[in-house]
């Protein structure tokens, strides 16, 4: 157990009939919101209606910021940045999946300074100073509603980098499971990749031996977001089954599961956002194509930790499954295939060709994030893995 500081001060309402309270949990930060949305779904699903109808009831003005897109950009923060400064707003309310919310933290932090907000995210400037921010989550997947973090691609050089401040944890989030029951299968599926493949992550890089409180706590996990998932594309409206991915999905990244295993990489990540950048891949369809690579990378590199995953969740001894790191890697492809999600980058339609242009591409978040190993041969050898 290495040494942590555990702190998270968002405030989670969860459950049933919980988007009212976004009125009055917002009204307590500012009464001028921007109020930043994606493309559409919550107009369709009634969600918009709900938001705004409480919002105005609590007296907060609201100035609309919607069409963030999947794999949020830029120039579409900046945009809410600027509408935040013309019309001197003082509260951000963000309600959507995680490229929303990451949006809404970019403006938060952009609208009360003078640069522009991508210096945040290649290390040129610190962030002193944030609006508040209150979420209403609408797709279990990023963890972005409990966590400090975002992720923004910027249109004019093709980097998607992710960045964490403690000041961008929002003020509170409201996790309705029902706001998740328009959510398609594909993204329902994407989500429950994204979730797991946070503890994921840390389970397989964190370079202490023995670490049974968190291992236990991160194979729930990575149990559950499985679980939950088939349930959700058995039933869409499961509440049980939504309730519960959206939850896994929130302690995924809320910084809980990774308290005490001291340095963690995120290698698989650090690949993925490469894909999306380039390519506007679904965040969650992107990884699952990259995780059993970069898997069968580790593998020959050090498979301890990926055999204990598969003997602890994936019962091998009661399927008379010889216990191996190449059996629990197949496994976990084999759900990757039956929720539809691509486990191959041919199934993404990227040529083996691309394969250096990418490299080329993540390596350079790779510096910003310190993985060291991750030369941009390396990053090309765990590619040609996934083609
Ligand atoms: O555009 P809208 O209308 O919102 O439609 C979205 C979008 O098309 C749709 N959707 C969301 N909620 C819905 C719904 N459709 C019907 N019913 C609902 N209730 O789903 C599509 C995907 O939405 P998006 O927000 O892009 O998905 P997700 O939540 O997976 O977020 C992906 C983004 O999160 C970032 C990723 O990089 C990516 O940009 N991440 C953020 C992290 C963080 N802040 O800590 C960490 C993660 O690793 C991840 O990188
Ligand atoms: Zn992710």
């Amino acid at each position: 157990m290495q040494n942590f500081v555990f702190y998270n001060p968002t405030k989670i309402i969860f459950g049933r009939n919980t988007i009212p309270a976004i009125g009055p949990e917002t009204a307590a930060w500012g009464n001028k919101a921007l109020l930043v949305y994606g493309s559409g779904s919550i107009k369709k699903n009634g969600i918009h209606a709900q938001v705004t109808a409480a919002l105005n009831e609590a007296g907060v003005e609201i100035t609309e910021h919607g069409g963030v897109r999947s794999n949020p950009l830029l120039s579409h923060v900046n945009e809410g940045v600027a509408k935040v400064k013309e019309q001197q707003l003082n509260v951000i309310v963000a309600v959507g999946g995680g490229s929303v919310l990451d949006s809404a933290k970019a403006i938060s932090a952009g609208a009360v300074v003078e640069h522009d907000v991508w210096k945040f995210f290649i290390g040129k400037k610190t962030i002193r100073q944030v609006l508040p921010l209150t979420t209403v989550l609408t797709l279990a997947a990023s963890g972005s509603e409990m966590n400090s973090g975002m992720v923004i691609t910027n249109d004019a050089t093709q980097e998607k980098f992710g960045f964490g401040n403690r000041l961008l944890f929002p003020k509170t989030s409201i996790l309705d499971p029902e706001a998740t029951y328009s959510v398609p299968p594909d993204y329902t599926a994407y989500g429950a990749v994204d979730a797991m493949s946070h503890v994921l992550e840390a389970y397989m890089t964190t370079q202490d031996p023995s670490t049974p409180v968190q291992d236990r706590f991160m194979e729930g996990l990575i149990r559950n977001a499985m679980d939950s998932c088939d349930r959700c594309l058995a039933d869409p409206r499961d509440y049980q089954g939504r309730a519960d991915l959206m939850w896994t999905a929130t302690l995924a990244l809320n910084g809980l599961a990774a308290a005490g295993l001291g340095r963690v990489g995120f290698p698989m990540h650090m690949i993925e956002h490469s894909l999306s950048a380039l390519y506007n891949v679904p965040h969650g369809a992107g990884l699952s194509a990259v995780i059993p690579g970069w898997l069968r990378w580790q593998a020959g590199r050090d498979s301890r930790k990926i055999k204990q995953l598969g003997e602890r969740i994936f019962d091998f001894k009661a399927k008379g499954i010889e216990s191996s790191a190449t059996a629990t890697i197949k496994i976990l492809e084999n759900w990757f295939g039956r929720i539809n999600s691509p486990i191959r980058l041919a199934e993404l339609e990227i040529p083996p060709a691309d394969i250096h242009a990418i490299a080329g591409n993540a390596v350079r978040l790779a510096k910003i994030w310190r993985l060291k190993e991750y030369s941009r041969e390396t990053i090309e050898e765990i590619l040609y893995l996934c083609r």
